[in-house]
């Protein structure tokens, strides 16, 4: 939810900061602000409201001279977004800064007992807790003096999920960081170090990454990093090369990330299959670390994700019960422990998130293995927490997905979905060798496919720019289609603003109906299928009401398109595979309207890239 960044170094630490700060502001830009240690040993902060911009323009105006800095953006959980709750925050002395992503869930237990000893609160946040009981235990007590110490006793009074990135004055070359259920990383240079919510932060400097476990304590200094659990006990741990390139994160030309990374798709689709199929064209997914016999002893699987993940995950049911004949059921991740599911060793949990970190996602893992399912991840972020506590874990390789509303990481889901359930239906035996190899070569013509449909684009743009001032839009689709229809709904909803909503067509009689008025835009997604005859039922019953049809239709198949106001045509492919090429009109369409209204379309309103709060 929000973006931290620490270094300690020779260079100057404010450019590093504000530099891992802007490649970190997808994470929450409500607020962003830095604290530098100066060359006189002062903790001097600047901090401001708003965008990273606005910051930028303070310490331009503010000589910030220092060589280690702790830097934050900000996604406001407690505390409105004022300059007043922007981290970093400081003690009661000023010699304590502290920057936090996270909820401590027994802030107001501590804020009594420090307010008793006479601390001063000045923000209405639960960050500002840590500050003054640094400032407590490093000048006194057991851990007086040992900041790492005083850190990790802290940790163990602390009730939720954070990161913590932590300076003091007397600290010169030292910055203590640590984690519980939310992302951090370690970058790793030559006589400077780093610390960040993921490696965007430091690419630009090393591409030598560590991962930080659960509950672990990270001193950074310039001649090296020391990683120790709650006890002060060191713990080893391996280094690992980050292959993302530093142009995959920037916009290349694009105006916003989100049209580059819809650009992307077909690479990140082929980059997702490729290398999962064996010499006899069969598929090898090694990742899963399952045996056969474990694959076979599968009863039944549960998918949980949330928010376009979750869609998905619905997609992954139909190719999953197709091919496989396993009973498949998709749950928002929120709700999934809560209803107490029945869970054991024959369970396969797969858990779907694009940045491994969302934190609804990461308790529903935590539940399921709690249960002794068997947890798969699907993500697209190596090292990510959630990747890291299942038991296995399937890249999607789509690359660094830096726009909040996710498109190419969504495509790149549906893929691995399918080819989990390929890969289960092969081992199981339920889909023959050719037939494997059949849908194998059906997806792998995807990604022309999907090059295809982006070059005929141009009349949905037009057509965003027409309806952007429609006040309520209505997705429909049938089997495939209907996880599409709600992640249109989804991504018009978070980029537009506008109320939108996915309905099953064949649900829009029940209820929805009542909301068509004349001119309401409603978008069918209606490739060539068996159920067509019905769909263009449902289409007549909105038309017959005055609804302006959009409809997706497959090339050469006019069925639908007599009831239909505008058609926009996609390639012929199998019905199971449609899904890949109706999302995006859906994904332009949304984007499209958002820069019609001047919306800010990489940053949408109220939204963060990683939800990591529950
Ligand atoms: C997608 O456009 C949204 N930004 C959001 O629904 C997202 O899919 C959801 O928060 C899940 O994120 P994850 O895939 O990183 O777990």
């Amino acid at each position: 939810m929000c973006g931290i960044v620490g270094y300690v170094g020779d260079q100057p630490a404010l450019e590093v900061v504000m530099q891992g700060l802007r490649r970190l502001e997808y994470r929450g830009y409500d607020s962003a602000g830095v604290a530098v240690l100066s060359p006189d040993g002062q903790l001097v902060r600047e901090r401001k409201a708003g965008k990273l911009a606005n910051l930028d323009k303070l310490v331009s105006a503010t000589p910030m001279p220092g060589t280690l800095a702790i830097g934050h953006t900000r996604w406001a959980t407690h505390g409105a977004p004022t300059d007043a709750n922007a981290h970093p925050h400081l003690d009661c002395t000023n010699e304590v800064a502290v920057v936090h992503n996270g909820t401590i869930e027994n802030y107001e237990v501590l804020v009594d007992g420090l307010e008793r000893r006479g601390h001063v609160r000045r923000s209405e946040t639960d960050t500002e807790v840590v500050a003054h009981l640094v400032e407590e235990r490093f000048s006194a007590g057991p851990t007086a003096g040992d900041l790492p110490a005083t850190v990790r006793s802290i940790c163990r009074d602390l009730e939720g999920s954070f990161v913590l990135v932590i300076s003091h004055r007397s600290e010169p070359d030292l910055v203590v960081a640590a984690r519980r259920n939310l992302p951090l990383v370690v970058g790793l240079g030559e006589g400077e170090n780093f610390v960040g919510s993921d490696v965007t932060a430091f690419i630009a400097h090393t591409r030598r990454a560590r991962a930080v476990d659960q509950d672990q304590v990270v001193e950074v200094r310039r001649g090296g990093v020391r990683i120790t659990d709650l006890d002060g006990v060191e713990v080893a741990g391996e280094s690992y090369h980050v292959d993302w390139d530093t142009a995959a994160a920037e916009k290349g030309g694009y105006d916003f990330f989100m049209l580059k990374e819809i650009d992307e798709q077909p690479q990140a689709v082929r980059d997702t299959l490729g290398g999962r199929l064996r010499e006899d064209g069969l598929l090898h997914l090694d990742e899963l670390s399952m045996s056969d016999e474990d694959v076979r002893g599968i009863e039944q699987v549960f998918i949980v994700a949330c928010g376009s993940s979750y869609h998905s995950g619905l997609l992954g049911k139909y190719a999953i019960e197709r091919w496989c004949r396993l009973p498949v059921q998709v749950e928002m991740a929120s709700e999934f422990r809560y209803r107490d599911p029945v869970l054991g060793r024959n369970t396969l949990v797969i858990a779907i998130s694009q940045s491994g970190e969302t934190a609804d996602t990461l308790e529903a893992v935590r539940h399921a293995r709690g249960q002794k399912a068997w947890v798969l991840a699907v993500t697209n972020t190596l090292g990510s927490t959630i990747s890291r506590e299942s038991d296995a874990a399937l890249y999607t390789r789509a690359g660094p997905e830096v726009a909040v509303a996710s498109t190419k990481a969504v495509i790149a889901q549906i893929t691995a979905m399918y080819v989990v359930g390929l890969y289960l239906a092969q081992v199981r035996g339920t889909r023959d060798a050719d037939e494997v190899r059949s849908h194998m070569r059906d997806l792998s013509e995807l990604p022309d496919l999907i090059a295809e449909v982006l070059t005929r684009m141009e009349p949905v743009r037009a057509l965003a720019r027409e309806l952007k001032d429609s006040p309520r839009v209505l997705f429909l689709g049938r089997h495939v289609g209907y996880p599409i229809a709600l992640e249109g709904a989804l991504k018009l909803k978070e980029l537009a603003y506008v109320s939108a909503e996915g309905f099953p067509a064949g649900e829009i009689k029940h209820g929805p109906i009542a909301l068509i008025e004349p001119g309401t835009p409603v978008v069918v997604i209606a490739p060539r299928h068996a159920l067509q005859a019905k769909l263009i039922n449902n289409v007549q019953e909105v038309r017959a009401r005055g609804a302006r049809t959009i409809v997706i239709a497959t090339d050469g198949d006019d069925s639908v398109t007599p009831y239909a106001d505008v058609v926009l045509r996609i390639p012929d492919t199998k019905s199971l595979l449609t899904p890949l090429l109706t999302i995006l009109p859906l994904q332009v369409l949304s984007a499209e309207f958002a820069r019609a209204l001047g919306l800010d379309v990489d940053q949408p309103r109220n939204l963060a890239k990683s939800v990591t709060v529950e």
